[in-house]
């Protein structure tokens, strides 16, 4: 009899194939459709990023111009749909309104059930466009603000910064963040991507996979992290704490948010653009205390274990000195992510098989039920 063997966490077990992006550990490189992140990162724009993930080349200027037109005209959200994000609760996390709103998306779409490639398309657009509309306006509510109405003339991180803060930032910050969503945009077969797979191979509707996605983003060992390092670094305060801080975690065991990676355990292909982009925005907002921090914490952790920050290190204190509420950093996460999870979703609906593994059964043998 074969002896059922288990892989815990499904680490190392390749599951399906994938034509959107590739992680190579070894050489510590991430391609999106055959292009390196970094160059992606230096020469596109987030919008050209997007367009690629889910047509499988980078656009044309015609197509790029048809497309931005497209995405600039989906950002509205409409009354009901606002309505809905200011009576949730000011004390829930940001990432239960955002889940929320893409439920109701799904909710109020006719065409909810058309999984056509096509449809499929349209629906990640409209979502990926009104997504940040809703982010900022809670952002904005949580600190007592009325909401700021998308704007036509600006590319999509620049109005995303705007309907924050109600104006757009210097360009080295608004050139960072988008940096930030380049990066963020796409990771093969994550938790989040995983999961929107998994729903999406009942023949289910990409809302509710996307819905399913964002709850699985929101956890602290996935994209709830970028939250947790920020968290920490305030805590630290300064950076002549920061390495009797880290010693102190080791010694009690205790993981760091940010460092250590499923895939990558040489480092993160990611990290050297997003610490880039991060000393950018510092230099520009008198930040450099949380970049002597951040090296600070980075060498005691090598030193002393080999493990490497992940994104989600650099990101965090970036979006801080952006100034954005640390709530906020997993939501700008999803207005990312949801380029790559909605290309996997139409990946998985064109050539579909049910995910369903089998589990090891541990529990107690077969009994009799006694009346
Ligand atoms: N701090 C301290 N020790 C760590 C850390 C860490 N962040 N990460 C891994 N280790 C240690 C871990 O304690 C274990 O040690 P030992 O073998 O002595 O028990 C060893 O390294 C292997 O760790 P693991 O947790 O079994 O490895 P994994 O592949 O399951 O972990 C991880 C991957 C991301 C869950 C883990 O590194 C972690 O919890 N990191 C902190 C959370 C985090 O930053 N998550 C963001 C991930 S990247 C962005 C994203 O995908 O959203």
């Amino acid at each position: 009899t074969a002896v059922p063997t288990t892989f815990k966490g499904l680490a190392g077990v390749v599951v399906d194939t994938t034509a959107i992006s590739k992680v190579v550990p070894e050489t510590n490189s991430l391609t999106y459709r055959g292009y390196a992140v970094q160059d992606l990162a230096a020469h596109c724009s987030f919008e050209q990023v997007a367009y690629l993930l889910w047509n499988g080349e980078l656009p044309t200027d015609a197509e790029l111009t048809l497309f931005m037109q497209r995405e600039r005209a989906e950002r509205r959200a409409d009354r009901s749909l606002l309505g809905l994000v200011a009576k949730l609760p000011e004390s829930c996390h940001p990432m239960d309104v955002v889940r929320t709103a893409i439920s109701y998306l799904g909710a109020e779409d006719p065409a909810e059930a058309d999984a056509s490639p096509t449809a499929n398309r349209a629906k990640s657009l409209r979502m990926m466009a009104v997504l940040p509309t809703i982010v900022a306006a809670d952002h904005r509510r949580r600190r007592g603000l009325d909401p700021v109405a998308p704007h036509h003339s600006l590319g999509f991180a620049e109005n995303f910064l705007n309907m924050c803060f109600g104006k757009v930032p210097d360009a080295e910050i608004v050139k960072a963040f988008e940096v930030s969503l380049i990066l963020y945009a796409e990771h093969s077969f994550n938790a989040s991507t995983f999961a929107a797979r998994v729903v999406t191979s009942t023949m289910s509707d990409i809302y509710s996979a996307v819905t399913a996605a964002i709850g699985a983003l929101k956890g602290p060992l996935h994209g709830g992290a970028n939250e947790a390092v920020m968290h920490d670094m305030l805590e630290i305060g300064e950076p002549d704490r920061a390495e009797e801080w880290m010693r102190g975690k080791l010694a009690r065991k205790e993981k760091v948010m940010g460092f250590g990676h499923r895939v990558y355990k040489h480092g993160d292909s990611r990290v050297p653009t997003m610490k880039e982009a991060f000393r950018d925005v510092a230099a520009h907002t008198d930040g450099e205390k949380w970049v002597r921090m951040y090296d600070i914490l980075e060498k005691t952790m090598g030193d002393a274990t080999g493990i490497k920050p992940n994104l989600d290190f650099p990101t965090g204190p970036a979006y801080y000195l952006m100034g954005f509420d640390i709530e906020v950093f997993t939501p700008i996460f999803v207005m990312s992510r949801i380029t790559g999870w909605t290309a996997h979703i139409i990946e998985q609906s064109e050539s579909n098989a049910l995910i369903r593994p089998l589990s090891e059964y541990t529990g107690v043998p077969q009994r009799s039920v006694v009346a």
